[in-house]
């Protein structure tokens, strides 16, 4: 296992959003470079930039045109590997992201993929024989181009699906896992991967990667066997680099795939969708962690632990605040609700990941879509800084910016949190700089649920030697139990008081002892 994960705490920046230093009115490398001090500070030691490779931006760069170029409204190669010194010099790794299944339809190999005569890169999508024969079950597009047949869709209809081959092969058209061109797309991966390594970037957070190979059989057997492959060639050349998935799935992307950490994304009624996002059933937001919610933490328990038991000899569960597809927590939750949520986040098992802007609580916007973000844009406008124009976030014109920044009032402001000890930013910052305090708030240290029943509270799990207790409720709430006697509280959120072995929790209170 790679050491570093265990004290990790990443930040995700989505670097159209994150800073301006050029007044271009889109984020940039040296904007993150000039903000490294401020992500040093808040305790993030880790970065996961989403895509910043050369692209036509129909899917915000998910839809890559050259693998090896970064885009140049960011930057320039040299700029990305500047950035990645700079980072280092402060004690932070960097992630960049990697899109393995699928390019863009303008990147070279399928504009030569699309080509009648047979050549280098005819195999390197997935085609049928003819224009009149589709791929049953998946998307897929014909009639584009000179070459004869249908070229399968891995996600927009910008992004042709790149070939792994298929296990299951049911058409002649269908290559095999084995095949030459399916390792071909393989190895061209690995070469893009250790392209952006010895230029001195630290991993890659790997897009749908559980999408490689098509009719893969119920375990994801095969595209799991092409991830081992990759974990065997950063084990022997490049044993720091790090890989996250985007897969959900650790039985699969941990035990299978050999993945360092793969993420628990927010998907409708698992286990994480509970805690934070829970509206989008049945009417009423049952998030765990919003106020007068029922606070039922065994559908997270439920779906959770059989997860962390079977996979946490092998790597990691990333738990994080949001990401670039997820709406912003702060949709529904308020700054009190944040605080409990992070607290919580930040002392799990496994490697916590804080999306950009979250730390100040910024607001999930009505806005228009853009490169293909749709109902994610809202959780993608620009990092707000300051109270100066356009939240201090570009020097540039208002209606050059890649997205408006929040102009409500009570717009959360770094500015405004920065030096207020009750902020959600301070709180933050306190939970993030504790867990690299105490290892037994890290990574690998035991996690075991003391109390966690339906619909009750407290909730109260142990790490290490660590007590720790939520109560998300508007109720005061209180619970006996032997493990709280004898300790004392090393950090708290509202009041908790012990006497003997009884804990009693004010409402929206949180409680580590010692
Ligand atoms: C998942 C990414 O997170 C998302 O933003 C993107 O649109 C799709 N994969 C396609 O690459």
């Amino acid at each position: 296992m790679v050491k570093w994960l265990k004290d990790a705490v990443f930040y995700e920046i989505y670097p159209q959003s994150f800073f301006d230093t050029n007044g271009d009115g889109i984020g940039d490398f040296e904007g993150i470079i000039e903000k490294l001090d401020y992500i040093k500070d808040l305790g993030a030691n880790a970065l996961w930039i989403n895509p910043c490779f050369d692209s036509p931006f129909m899917d915000a760069g998910y839809d890559v045109r050259d693998y090896k170029k970064t885009a140049a409204r960011y930057g320039t190669n040299e700029d990305l590997k500047r950035l990645f010194e700079e980072a280092h010099q402060r004690g932070i790794r960097v992630l960049l992201d990697l899109v393995p299944g699928h390019t863009s339809d303008q990147h070279p190999w399928f504009l030569e993929s699309k080509k009648a005569e047979p050549n280098e890169y005819s195999g390197r999508y997935v085609w049928t024989t003819h224009a009149f024969e589709g791929i049953g079950g998946h998307p897929y597009i014909s009639g584009m181009s000179e070459r004869a047949g249908a070229y399968m869709l891995n996600f927009f209809a910008s992004q042709p699906a790149l070939n792994y081959g298929w296990l299951n092969r049911t058409e002649h058209w269908m290559s095999a896992v084995d095949s030459p061109e399916a390792i071909a797309t393989k190895e061209a991966m690995k070469d893009v991967m250790r392209f952006w390594l010895d230029a001195g970037c630290d991993g890659f957070r790997v897009d749908m990667a559980d999408s490689l190979v098509k009719n893969d059989d119920e375990n994801k057997s095969a595209t799991a066997s092409i991830w081992a492959d990759v974990r065997k060639m950063l084990d022997e050349h490049y044993p720091e680099a790090a890989l996250v998935s985007e897969w959900s799935n650790p039985y699969q992307a941990i035990n299978g795939g050999k993945f360092h950490m793969d993420f628990y994304l927010d998907h409708w009624y698992n286990g994480y969708n509970t805690l934070l996002r829970d509206y989008e059933t049945g009417g009423e937001d049952n998030s765990f962690f919003r106020k007068g919610a029922k606070n039922d933490i065994t559908r997270f328990l439920d779906d959770y632990l059989p997860k962390y038991n079977a996979t946490k000899e092998n790597g990691y569960i990333a738990m994080f605040t949001c990401n670039h597809d997820t709406p912003r927590p702060a949709r529904t939750l308020s700054q009190d609700e944040l605080k409990i949520a992070y607290a919580f986040i930040f002392t799990m098992p496994g490697v916590p990941f804080l999306y950009y802007g979250d730390e100040i609580g910024m607001k999930y916007l009505d806005v228009r879509t853009k490169e293909g973000g749709y109902q994610r844009t809202g959780s993608r406008t620009p990092m707000q800084w300051d109270h100066s124009p356009n939240d201090g976030f570009s020097k540039g014109r208002k209606e050059d910016l890649y997205l408006p920044v929040d102009e409500s009032e009570n717009a959360p402001v770094l500015s405004d949190q920065i030096n207020d000890p009750d902020s959600l930013y301070t709180f933050t910052k306190k939970i993030i700089h504790l867990r690299h305090e105490y290892e037994d708030l890290q990574a690998d240290a035991d996690f075991e649920v003391i109390y966690g029943e339906k619909e009750k509270l407290p909730f109260v799990y142990r790490r290490g030697n660590l007590i720790l207790a939520v109560n998300p409720s508007d109720k005061v709430q209180s619970l006996h139990h032997p493990v709280f006697n004898c300790r004392n509280i090393i950090c708290s959120i509202n009041q908790s008081e012990i006497n003997g072995d009884e804990l009693k929790m004010d409402p929206s209170s949180f409680l580590i002892l010692q």
